[in-house]
């Protein structure tokens, strides 16, 4: 993606990584082409080992994208028609998608301050149909992990994690997506680990879920001519897990950068006008986002578009008031955290090509707005 035309602060520059890996990208896109195998091969297997070291996994599975990570996590799990699974209204579409997809009721529980899903809006969402809770780790910061688990643990339910924003983020010293019956990432190219295209992977720390997924992203197959149930085909290409394999190596500096930015903005954003969630002591965020909650936001947004910063919003529409959703049965003010939240919540440039003058340019902007 170029960088966003006549802008100073584009909110993302992908050309800008590009140019950085370009020498170690293109000489293993040539050993990947001139192979001739193209869906396969031991790159798949590489990638998955690597993703097992670094997310401290037992089993990792690459798929397709992390839509596709959700989906097959839920089915793997046996989560379909007649089951509820509870989720937040405010996370990207894909969460909610899935769980309609594999047939199942999403049932939306409001959020904290910090836009994470609301443990006792969880409780309290539990019914006699409900499967399985998934939180999401938005923006980076891992949901209450603890007080989740232990509601999925006293009503026996499973727990699957949308961990798409959330790769090498921690919680009680814990990786993101270790904590449920499976971690469902993205590796889209805005994360923080990115393919040059669409993909994602599932974590897992049981072994026959791990196998199932396998056999689900591949046509059902349980060997090269036996389908022993019905499937897709989601299978991240051989080229794709080389590019991550490759990037996978240098995620901790990227991460570095990106919380060396979050760091300054804490310090330098004043909070008169401003909202922002304050770091815990248990958690290592990954900063896929950086998100204040502002008064006049809209206004704001403007006003850093005009003086060449790129913002955005994630998400500016609730799930809940989503067309798609109508046949759930939600109306305005069922999720009155997540809806005030929608109207203030701004996505700062964060990424890894910014400098400090950048970061402190961008904050000196927005204080300067409500002087
Ligand atoms: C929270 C969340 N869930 C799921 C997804 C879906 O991932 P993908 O776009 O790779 O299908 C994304 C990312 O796009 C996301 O941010």
């Amino acid at each position: 993606m170029p960088a966003a035309e006549g802008m100073r602060i584009p909110y993302v520059n992908l050309a800008a990584q590009f140019a950085e890996e370009r020498e170690a990208l293109m000489a293993l896109a040539e050993d990947v082409l001139g192979k001739g195998m193209w869906v396969g091969g031991p790159e798949v297997e590489i990638f998955e080992k690597a993703l097992r070291r670094y997310c401290e996994a037992d089993e990792a599975v690459a798929v397709g994208s992390g839509t596709d990570a959700l989906i097959l996590g839920l089915k793997a799990l046996d989560i379909g028609a007649g089951d509820e699974v509870i989720t937040p209204p405010n996370s990207f579409i894909s969460s909610t998608a899935a769980i309609a997809l594999v047939g199942a009721r999403p049932v939306f529980a409001d959020v904290l301050d910090d836009q994470n899903i609301d443990p006792e809006a969880v409780e309290a969402a539990i019914t006699a149909k409900t499967r399985a809770i998934m939180p999401v780790h938005l923006t980076g910061r891992v949901a209450e992990m603890d007080a989740i688990l232990d509601i999925a643990q006293r009503h026996k339910v499973k727990v699957i994690e949308d961990a798409a924003q959330s790769i090498g983020s921690r919680y009680d010293g814990k990786r993101s997506g270790t904590f449920g019956d499976v971690g469902c990432f993205s590796a889209h190219p805005l994360k923080n680990l990115n393919a040059a295209g669409d993909a994602g992977f599932v974590l897992t720390g049981d072994g026959e879920i791990a196998e199932r997924i396998r056999r689900l992203r591949n046509l059902g197959l349980a060997n090269r001519d036996e389908v022993v149930e019905w499937a897709a085909v989601s299978r991240l290409d051989t080229l794709q897990c080389a590019i991550l394999t490759e990037r996978l190596q240098r995620l901790d500096g990227v991460i570095e950068r990106r919380r060396k930015n979050a760091a300054l903005y804490h310090r330098l954003v004043d909070r008169r006008h401003v909202f922002i969630p304050p770091d815990r002591d248990c958690e290592f965020n990954t900063f896929h986002t950086f998100v204040i909650q502002a008064e006049r936001r809209d206004a704001l947004k403007q006003h850093l578009a005009d003086r060449g910063i790129g913002t955005a919003i994630h998400y500016p529409i609730p799930i809940h008031r989503q067309p798609a959703a109508a046949s759930l049965g939600y109306g305005k003010g069922d999720f009155p955290k997540a809806e005030r939240q929608v109207e203030r919540i701004l996505s700062l440039p964060i990424h890894q090509f910014l400098s400090q003058a950048d970061i402190e340019y961008v904050a000196e902007t927005i204080n300067g707005f409500y002087r």
